[in-house]
């Protein structure tokens, strides 16, 4: 959601930028910049498009100072003009997030006489700078943002300072030193190679970065202070090593993503924090389980997994939904938000609006440093690693068994948690076994080649046929829905014709044959149908009806999404390549949005 870096006292900020853009492509690829300080004044280079669109632009820039920006579309269509950094004046911006109130500021600064050059925003702010700058950058940087509203991370530039500035208010911004040399990014990953020492800024702080020196200030000017650590080895950036495709090296890393969580899970006493919290509330009356798209996925498939095992009630909501809805979540009320990034707007607010109403606040993320970890009681970490595919693959993996080990301990059977980890050390092999073993060619070419995809499932498997359909549906284009099964003939049946194919999921022998009536009444309508299925699950009269059967390593229910998910992911994949999709930069995407 749009990605934003700074530096100063580096040898070619140009080509430093560059490279810090490029880790942070996966935010945002509309269009990309950088502006430079060079000669006393602002040099702008932007485009719209990929950050490598910049790089025939930025061989000739000089300069040891500036600020870069890779954008996620919100505000005006993707171009040159609407492309960051904003210039004007003695003034130049980036900015991640959304000026909520910047209707009013332009014409405000309109009816002064700035000239706007863009549909965005963001542009409001150099044009505030500007305004506000009588010879004291402070002042004007303390003004400028006392006038926004909304969510901003900015990087500022200004012609008569020889650093940069950068503004955290509800968007991610990581500052580090390194070399002699001052950075800030929008994540870690950016800055590694970069800085050696980093610290998270706080929202409301902003950063002064010049001459080898940090300073810190909040919005009312008085002066703050942040503490660096050591740029940790886990926000090292990817890279594909072979792999053609991010999406696909990530599938492969989900059984070391199931390990690292699982270990995780015991090596941060995390049973003992959750028995801890459980009984400082005295016991938890309901569960809500909150997150946004893949990671609402997961939350759904634990709602089930989880009130089977607590005997209350656990429900899963998507953010978005909770964060404005008059809810009954009270001091009884455990909330479990799920989100690998952590930023998650939607989600970072609903987790807020649970706070205020008393609830427990509990966080699954993958990333350690992220806003959620500050608003959560307790975090439950999921270890998936840098996950650069827009598409989530490996951390929703994570987050099935971080949630199942975190049920598994608040129901406070031993027994249950301890045969839950012992499943664990297997369950990477049984993933890997589905990695290299499943079949998913003709399916994809039957995907590439329908009007219309329909996954359907019973129990834990609609959540994961929902999962399915949005993988599908976000890398390939081809469109489609995720259904609970019993639900397809009570309206969505009516869509099935011969240019439909259908992806039955089945994990559970019982619930199987159920969904196995659903495929005969597809097939009988001349749809062509698929069956992803646990070893020995699916009715036999089931692999002679279906067009198409795939067989995985089958396991506990609560863990199933885990497995059963993979020859999805891996539908969806070749599916998209098949169509000649980028299955790591989908269009209209971004990973981590961070607005509403
Ligand atoms: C889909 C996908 C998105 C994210 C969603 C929430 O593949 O990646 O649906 O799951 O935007 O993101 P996080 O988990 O970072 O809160």
């Amino acid at each position: 959601m749009c990605g934003i870096i700074g530096c100063t006292g580096v040898k070619c900020a140009a080509k430093t930028l560059y490279r810090g853009l490029e880790d942070l492509e996966y935010r945002g690829y509309d269009s990309a910049g950088i502006a430079v300080l060079d000669c006393g004044g602002i040099i702008t280079v932007k485009r719209k498009g990929r950050v490598a669109a910049l790089l025939p632009a930025i061989e000739e820039l000089g300069g040891t100072t500036g600020i870069g920006h890779t954008r996620w579309a919100t505000h005006g269509r993707p171009s040159d003009a609407n492309a960051h950094p904003h210039t004007a004046g003695a003034f130049s911006v980036v900015h991640n997030g959304i000026i909520e109130n910047y209707a009013e500021l332009k014409k405000e600064l309109a009816d002064e006489g700035c000239t706007f050059f863009s549909q965005t925003d963001s542009e409001v702010v150099v044009h505030l700078l500007n305004k506000y700058y009588r010879g004291d950058l402070k002042e004007a940087v303390l003004s400028t943002v006392r006038r926004l509203r909304g969510a901003f991370a900015l990087c500022i530039l200004c012609k008569d300072y020889s650093g940069f500035v950068a503004v955290k208010y509800c968007n991610p911004i990581i500052v580090g030193t390194g070399g002699g040399a001052l950075f800030a990014a929008s994540d870690m990953p950016a800055l590694c190679g970069l800085a050696e020492n980093v610290a998270v800024m706080q929202d409301g702080q902003i950063a002064f970065a010049a001459e080898g020196k940090i300073t810190f200030c909040d919005f009312s000017g008085e002066a703050a202070s942040l503490t660096f650590s050591t740029l940790p080895v886990s926000a090292r950036p990817a890279r594909l090593c072979g792999f053609p495709h991010y999406m696909i090296k990530e599938i492969n890393e989900i059984p070391a993503a199931i390990k690292a969580t699982a270990s995780a899970f015991t090596s941060e006493n995390c049973a003992e924090k959750l028995a801890r919290i459980q009984k400082k509330r005295g016991g938890f009356t309901d569960v809500v389980v909150c997150g946004c798209g893949t990671a609402f996925h997961s939350a759904l498939a634990a709602a089930y997994c989880g009130e089977e095992l607590l005997k209350i009630p656990v429900r899963a909501e998507t953010a978005g939904e909770f964060r404005y809805r008059k809810s009954s979540a009270g001091a009884g009320t455990l909330f479990i938000a799920v989100s690998q990034s952590g930023e998650t707007a939607d989600t970072v607010e609903a987790a807020r609006a649970a706070k205020r109403l008393g609830a427990c606040v509990i966080a699954v993320t993958n990333v350690a440093y992220s806003a959620i970890t500050g608003v959560a009681d307790v975090v439950i970490p999921v270890r998936a690693g840098v996950e650069i595919c827009v598409a989530a693959t490996k951390s929703y993996c994570g987050q099935i068994v971080a949630l199942a080990l975190t049920f598994a301990s608040l129901c406070q059977s031993s027994s249950a948690l301890k045969s839950m980890l012992k499943e664990l050390k297997t369950l990477g092999a049984a993933c890997s076994a589905a990695i290299t073993d499943c079949r998913v060619e003709d399916v994809a070419r039957a995907c590439a080649s329908s009007s219309g995809v329909y996954f359907i499932g019973r129990g834990m498997d609609y959540p994961v046929a929902l999962e399915g359909s949005l993988k599908l549906k976000e890398v390939s284009y081809v469109p489609g829905e995720g259904y609970p099964a019993g639900e397809l003939k009570h309206g969505t049946i009516a869509l099935i014709d011969g240019g439909t194919l259908t992806v039955a999921i089945i994990t559970d022998k019982t619930l199987g044959e159920k969904t196995a009536s659903a495929v005969e009444q597809i097939c009988s309508r001349g749809g062509r149908a698929a069956v992803v299925c646990f070893k020995g699950c699916a009715p036999l009269s089931l692999k002679e009806r279906a067009e198409f059967f795939i067989e995985v390593p089958a396991c506990s229910a609560c863990l199933s999404p885990a497995v059963s998910v993979i020859p999805l992911q891996l539908i969806a994949y070749r599916t998209a390549v098949i169509l000649g999709r980028d299955p790591d930069k989908p269009r209209n995407l971004a990973k981590s949005v961070t607005v509403e």
